[in-house]
């Protein structure tokens, strides 16, 4: 592809400064109490802060929404914002299952999702990814699948989202400039470029320019 035009290339600008990024998440993406407690929740207890940024965690509820999603898959839990943001989006008899490696984030995560309401509506299973989605296909197939784990792994994922998620359904990857390396040459660099690249095939999908690249696609 040529490069692009001036208009696409501004991207990554300047003008969402911390200030104009804070004010618009207060107007739009306020945390009550209960998704704060998740949000709050990795710094509290010495876990890593990782989560999705306010923005992005109402971005996923309004997805949801605008999906009618009813089953859903997240890779990678921490301590549940992420989780809880895409749950309250849910209707009463719709489901997310939740995968996390590590047993601690899994049990923080657990609490904080009792803290949000949602803990009937979200199941966070403890293992590895690529383990424990096979393990979640007799539930399928899935409206929304979002990915936000391990990033060596990401084409693995975004392959089993593929075959699992229904026509009209999302997907949904984070970090998908993979901290600025999406085009080294690393073997997760070459990973997440498949994932990108698989997406664009059997989704009409986009990577929206948030602070790390978030990837929207539509099953074909
Ligand atoms: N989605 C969360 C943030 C996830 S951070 C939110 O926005 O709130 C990434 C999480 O993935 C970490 O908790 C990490 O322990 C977990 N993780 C790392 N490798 C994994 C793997 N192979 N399978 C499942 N989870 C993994
Ligand atoms: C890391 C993981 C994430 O999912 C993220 O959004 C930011 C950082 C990390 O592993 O460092
Ligand atoms: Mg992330």
């Amino acid at each position: 592809m040529p490069p692009m035009a001036d208009h696409d290339s501004r991207a990554g600008a300047t003008y969402g400064t911390r200030n104009v990024l804070d004010y618009a998440a207060r107007v739009h993406a306020a945390h009550d109490e209960g998704l704060a407690q998740a949000f709050d929740a990795p710094d509290q207890r010495g876990i890593p802060a990782i989560q999705v940024g306010p923005s992005e965690g109402k971005l996923l509820s309004l997805l949801m929404t605008l999906a009618g999603a009813r089953k859903v898959v997240e890779v990678g839990t921490l301590a549940g914002y992420s989780a809880a943001r895409m749950a309250r989006a849910l209707p009463e008899d719709g489901h997310l299952w939740s995968i996390e490696f590590d047993a601690r984030h899994a049990e923080i995560a657990r609490e904080n999702l009792v803290a949000a309401g949602v803990a009937d509506r979200v199941t966070v299973v403890v293992g590895a990814g690529v383990d424990v989605l096979p393990t979640l296909e007799e539930h399928g197939p899935f409206d929304a699948v979002f990915i936000d784990a391990d990033k060596e792994n990401y084409d693995k994922y975004g392959a089993w989202a593929a075959a699992n998620t229904r026509p009209g359904g999302l997907l949904i990857g984070d970090n998908a400039y993979l901290f600025g390396k999406l085009v080294d040459e690393e073997d997760r660099s070459a990973a997440m470029r498949r994932f990108h690249e698989q997406a664009a095939r059997d989704y009409d999908s986009v990577c929206i320019p948030t602070p790390d690249g978030l990837v929207l696609g539509v099953r074909r």
